[in-house]
């Protein structure tokens, strides 16, 4: 039996079966397990090496499905998922009681979404339950964004990959918790609090900031999350060819994650046994597009062994950068201190 390809029927079976099937998104790969088999489930976390603690978001296949998983449904989360639904958005709510524990790591509440892939629509709407799935990668590492991106991480412990391209938004969904007195939003994305502002009304949305938000049992928060094994450090564009000089200097083999910077204010100063030890990447200037390139481009400096990665820090203050500048922090949290410059 292959295991990738975009069989839906053969993701389906094996689903069916309680077995474990990466299934793509708009957002990032996802590792799915039937969400109603305690069992299947509980694959997913041993996989991902996943504290039990840590809930799963359920996927379905539309609105039509969420009173299956939840109840007390506020006016503005339904709103909002009329509004945002098939798309990257996740909602957390009260939990209908038949939702197995597994899933919600015992919180009363369960996070739901309806994602925007057309395989992994059309496998929802097949197999006629919740996909609990977290995203395809090792606890704390970058998440997937490619078919071979879960291969590379899971090789043939994952029962099938249903290859579905390259993810078109690249960060995981925005999550918003409707469990209690005032949505909140637990974790940036695409979907930006003034988007989602403008559908339920200025005001509503709690005033608590995104990186202020206390959630405890919530992985996507926790400050070294996203990881690559290389040093990940945050410069602002002046520092990059210095610092680049600089650890050049140590040895290290660097790796550039630049914006505005380019290659040719640096082709002056460069000699060619250099050139070797580093490589270039010219990241995106619009927010959605280095979104989507952001995963791959850690995944394959890290897989091209290098020691450090400096990323040209995105300055732009707008809310469309949140969703970025929120990963690459996590993905820089684990820098040794006298060297991360903006820390976090
Ligand atoms: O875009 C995404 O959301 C991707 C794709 C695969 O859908 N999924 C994803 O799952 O990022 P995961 O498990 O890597 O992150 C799920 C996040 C957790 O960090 C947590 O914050 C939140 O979902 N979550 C799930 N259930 C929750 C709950 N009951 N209460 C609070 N947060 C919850
Ligand atoms: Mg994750």
């Amino acid at each position: 039996m292959r295991r990738v390809g975009s069989d839906v029927a053969q993701a389906v079976r094996l689903l069916c079966e309680g077995k474990v099937v990466a299934v793509p998104t708009e957002t990032v790969y996802g590792l799915g397990a039937d969400a109603s088999n305690a069992h299947a489930v509980a694959k997913v976390f041993a996989l991902k090496g996943r504290p039990a603690d840590h809930p799963l978001i359920v996927h379905i296949s539309d609105l039509n499905e969420l009173s299956r998983w939840a109840r007390d449904i506020p006016g503005a989360a339904l709103t909002l998922a009329r509004r945002f639904w098939p798309g990257p958005l996740t909602i957390i709510l009260r939990r209908h009681p038949s939702v197995l524990d597994v899933v919600t790591g015992r919180q009363d509440t369960v996070g739901i979404r309806v994602p925007s892939h057309p395989l992994t629509l059309q496998l929802l709407a097949e197999f006629k339950g919740g996909v609990a799935a977290p995203s395809a990668n090792r606890f704390g590492r970058v998440s997937p964004t490619r078919a071979q991106h879960v291969q590379a991480e899971f090789g043939d412990a994952v029962d099938y990959i249903l290859d579905g391209g390259p993810c078109g938004v690249g960060v995981e969904s925005t999550i918003v918790d409707f469990s209690g007195s005032a949505p909140r939003i637990l974790r940036p994305g695409v979907i930006t609090a003034s988007d989602i502002a403008s559908v339920i009304g200025e005001g509503v949305l709690d005033a608590v900031r995104v990186s202020e938000a206390p959630a405890p049992r919530a992985p996507g928060t926790l400050v070294s999350h996203y990881a690559p094994n290389a040093i990940v450090r945050l410069l602002p564009p002046d520092a990059i060819i210095k610092e680049l000089f600089v650890e050049m200097g140590r040895g290290r083999k660097v790796g550039v994650m630049a914006k505005t910077v380019a290659l040719h204010d640096l082709a002056a100063r460069m000699s060619d046994a250099a050139t070797v030890a580093w490589r270039w990447v010219q990241m995106c200037e619009e927010p959605e597009g280095y979104a989507r390139e952001l995963y791959a481009t850690l995944r394959e400096l890290d897989a091209s062994d290098c020691d450090v990665i400096l990323v040209e820090m995105p300055t732009v203050a707008s809310q469309e950068w949140e969703a970025v500048r929120d990963r690459l922090a996590r993905a820089s949290a684990g820098a040794p201190s006298e060297e991360g410059d903006l820390g976090t």
